[in-house]
């Protein structure tokens, strides 16, 4: 008896495991679990048995009919799924659109200009954001209490550094790595350094607390103002097209001398005025100068041997050209209606 059980249950689970359709599946059900299924067939022959036997095959029955109903159940619950889902397949339903995101134009702009000073054979690197005063300022030709300081909005943060003193700024720029370049690489030196920085503005179109420039520096034996100059028109040709032109007008910056800023031919109207350019034909883009030597002396290299220069470009106002956006603010803003249009 024991043996008939076993083998109607095994004969039950290979045939369940074929099926794959319901008809197929009310067909075994038939022919097994049914009441005149097989099962229940030898359920009738156990009175034909001892009481000693019949009591054990009894409960061996029981414990295998209740195994197969619930494996039944289980093959008929997927069926039963899968032929459900089957039935809505529509397939002139369109797809489910994949959606990719795309970069930010800051993004877009930072690679283009690494990628173009890197064929200049410049380096990039990284500087801190939360920075000490020394490297924003003071290493800068900027000491405590200078009035240049109020150039900079500063936010000052309220941290101790490892000396116990409060000497922390977010940096208000990126000449911050100036220094910090000079003193890790020495000369000669070909870096750029772009990155995020911070002022306490507050904020409109034109002002944003939080913004990217890139800083670039240039170190080495008798560097001197014209190869600035043509590393500079180079960078305007490349962003605004061959036709574009570069000047100068002096301008203070405390890490340089002389200082300038630097100013593109309006992209627009190529220099005739428009409201771009607010008419006067010249977008000032970024600041520049020979590096002072105090500034040198900061980073360990001896003014008397070399030289270098250094530049700034204002990247989200380099973008907004670029691009025609109207408001700084939208960088920050993480609207996907902005940013999808890159
Ligand atoms: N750090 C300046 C600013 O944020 C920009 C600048 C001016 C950078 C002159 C320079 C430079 O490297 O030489 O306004």
């Amino acid at each position: 008896m024991k043996n008939k059980l076993e083998k109607l249950r095994d004969d039950f689970l290979e045939s369940l495991q074929k099926i794959n359709d319901l008809p197929a599946l009310r067909e075994l059900e038939l022919k097994y679990l049914s009441r005149k299924g097989e099962l229940n067939g030898l359920l009738g022959e156990l009175k034909d048995l001892s009481l000693e036997m019949r009591r054990e095959a009894g409960e061996l029955a029981n414990v295998i009919k209740q195994e197969l109903q619930e494996r039944f159940n289980e093959v008929k619950t997927e069926i039963e799924k899968k032929e459900e889902s089957a039935a809505y397949l529509d397939p002139t339903v369109p797809g489910e659109k994949i959606t990719t995101g795309s970069l930010h134009p800051l993004t877009l702009l930072r690679r283009e200009l690494e990628e173009f000073f890197a064929t200049l054979g410049f380096m990039v690197m990284d500087g801190p954001e939360l920075e000490s005063e020394f490297y924003n300022f003071e290493a800068l030709n900027v000491p405590p209490h200078h009035p240049a300081r109020d150039m900079q909005d500063t936010f000052y943060v309220d941290l101790k550094n490892k000396q116990g003193e409060y000497d922390l700024t977010m940096r208000t720029q990126t000449s911050n790595t100036q220094v910090r370049a000079m003193r890790k690489y020495g000369v000669p030196l070909k870096v750029i350094m772009p990155g995020r920085v911070f002022r306490s503005e507050a904020t409109d179109a034109r002002h944003e607390h939080t913004f990217y420039q890139l800083e670039g520096v240039m170190v080495g034996k008798n560097i001197n103002f014209a190869q600035m100059k043509s590393v500079l028109e180079a960078v305007g040709k490349k962003l605004y097209g061959p036709e574009t032109k570069f000047r100068m007008r002096p301008k203070f910056y405390p890490f340089v001398e002389p200082g300038s800023n630097g100013e593109y031919t309006c992209f627009l109207c190529q220099g005739k005025g428009c409201h771009v350019c607010k008419y006067s034909g010249w977008l000032e883009i970024l600041g520049c100068g020979l590096i002072h030597p105090d500034v040198l002396r900061a980073g360990g290299v001896d003014p008397e041997q070399y030289s270098g220069f250094a530049f700034g470009f204002g990247l989200n106002r380099l973008a907004m050209l670029k691009y025609g956006i109207n408001d700084i603010r939208l960088f920050n803003a993480g609207d996907l209606r902005f940013l999808q249009q890159f």
